[in-house]
């Protein structure tokens, strides 16, 4: 891997505590980082770099998923990092910055390779793409690169002033955003598994393919971010992002070694095919819900107006369902269905397949019971991939009954997304990040449901806390005939 300066704004903060230094971390125990590298954290606090490099080691310790830290490791580890004071705003910082920078290079004959990690909220992108453009941190003979994190933009409009905003300072391909479902690694298994399978290949159109049920469901709430998430809801938070890059990862039909460009296009694809929806028909494609009081694992939990912080009478979404259609050859008359909420009855992130009963009136079974066929990629909190299918039961007069096989069966050990994350935008791998193209018409999908829910022409179901959303989200999937698989 070329040797690499990673500047990171924003190094005090949370994410970088809780997600990046422990990413950074397992891949330096995993020999993943660049041979030559160093990473210089950048904030308002006034640190020296030892304060700086004793919150990383704490950090480490409290975050990393490797329960065991080995200390000679970590002490090596430590020795890449150095700090430094900036004021986003200040262009003579910037200035600063690249005298260290390029004095670091120079001694020890570097190509001067940087990446720029944007670990701050989006209303400080533009100011820094631009101070990083001119004070020239950007333009020197290595590559450069732009990680950053969403929100990435408010509403169509926005995204696509962010978007033009970074592209005067960076290339599409220098700008990879991270999506962190993107990461998560029985996604990119599942990818690996229907790209390499022959058999799995054949399967991947609707001859075969009943209806996909993509869901995120959450146990938190609102927590302490009430002045963001009161203005996003979950169209913003989880929908225009995770849910959607899960739909598009799911739909692709992409082969073995499809780098990046293959992907972005054939995503591109997907969205272009996803049927629109009308401003006028969305209350009959989505279900939006908002969270009542209720119980969680015995105990009473607030709705979520009475939530610390949350808007008297806020009608903002914790939930919501939605029924989606993709007209193309392969997945004409496909149902995708989608949910994600808070305070929901368990966490789960899962991907399920459901497969056609075209032999349903003939079946083995005496009862005609047979179960179809499904494909289940657990992503969170399980991590697994298994297959159900039907064979005979314990005597030959017996019903078929489902079992269920495990194809990757989760290895306790796993990678956190942003270790693959952050690897892949060290290598200049942007396969596993949302690109523009694919971000943009997310952004002009779900404009009419943004409109309809600002009109407040779709109904605001309340759900009582613990439980899997509103009664309606189970009805979008009956009128189909099919139902959520799992739900207890
Ligand atoms: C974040 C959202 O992007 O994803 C949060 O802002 C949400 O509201 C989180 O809780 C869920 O991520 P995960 O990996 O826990 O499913």
């Amino acid at each position: 891997m070329e040797p690499t300066t990673f500047v990171l704004f924003g190094a005090t903060g949370d994410l970088a505590k809780r997600k990046i230094y422990p990413a950074l971390f397992n891949l330096f125990i995993d020999d993943k980082l660049p041979a030559s590298f160093a990473l210089i954290g950048l904030g308002r606090r006034d640190w020296s770099d030892d304060k700086f490099r004793g919150n990383i080691e704490q950090s480490i310790r409290d975050f990393s998923r490797r329960k065991a830290v080995n200390e000679s490791k970590l002490a090596a580890f430590l020795q890449a990092f150095s700090y430094s004071v900036l004021d986003i705003g200040n262009l003579e910082d910037y200035a600063k910055l690249l005298g260290r920078i390029e004095s670091r290079e120079q001694k020890l004959g570097l190509a001067p390779n940087r990446l720029f990690y944007l670990s701050v909220g989006p209303e400080y992108f533009e100011t820094i793409a631009e101070n990083i453009q001119e004070s020239g941190l950007g333009s020197a003979n290595g590559w450069k690169r732009l990680v950053i994190e969403k929100p990435f933009g408010h509403d169509l409009q926005t995204a696509r002033g962010l978007n033009a905003m970074l592209g005067k300072a960076f290339a599409e391909e220098e700008i990879f955003r991270i999506d962190h479902y993107l990461g998560k690694p029985m996604l990119q298994r599942f990818k690996v598994l229907q790209q390499s399978n022959p058999i799995i290949q054949t399967l991947w159109t609707n001859r075969s393919i009943a209806n996909v049920q993509i869901t995120a469901n959450e146990t938190v709430g609102v927590e302490e971010r009430a002045g963001y998430y009161d203005h996003v809801g979950a169209l913003r938070d989880m929908f225009q992002n995770h849910m959607l890059q899960l739909l598009m990862m799911t739909a692709i039909r992409t082969s073995t070694g499809s780098d990046a460009e293959v992907v972005r296009f054939k995503k591109k694809h997907i969205m272009e095919a996803l049927e629109p929806l009308q401003k006028a028909d969305v209350a009959n494609s989505i279900v939006r819900g908002q969270y009542g009081s209720g119980y969680l694992q015995g105990q009473p939990v607030n709705g979520y107006t009475s939530e610390p912080g949350i808007a008297e009478g806020s009608m903002n979404d914790t939930f919501i369902a939605a029924k989606l259609s993709i007209d193309d050859s392969f997945w004409r008359g496909v149902p995708f269905y989608i949910r994600t909420g808070k305070r929901l009855k368990e966490k789960s992130t899962r991907i399920v397949i459901e497969f056609k009963e075209p032999l349903k009136q003939s079946s083995v079974s005496e009862d005609g019971a047979a179960e179809p066929n499904l494909l289940v990629i657990e992503m969170s909190p399980g991590e697994s991939i298994s297959l159900q299918l039907n064979t005979m039961g314990a005597s030959v007069k017996e019903a078929s009954k489902p079992i269920c096989i495990d194809i990757d069966p989760g290895q306790g050990d796993l990678p956190e997304a942003y270790e693959n994350l952050i690897h892949d935008a060290l290598l200049g791998d942007g396969t596993y990040f949302a690109h523009w193209d694919e971000v943009e018409a997310s952004w002009a999908w779900v404009q009419p449901i943004l409109e309809a829910y600002e009109e407040n022409s779709v109904p605001l179901h309340t759900y009582a806390a613990g439980t899997y959303g509103p009664a309606e989200a189970d009805e979008l999937l009956a009128r189909d005939g099919y139902h959520w698989w799992f739900d207890a």
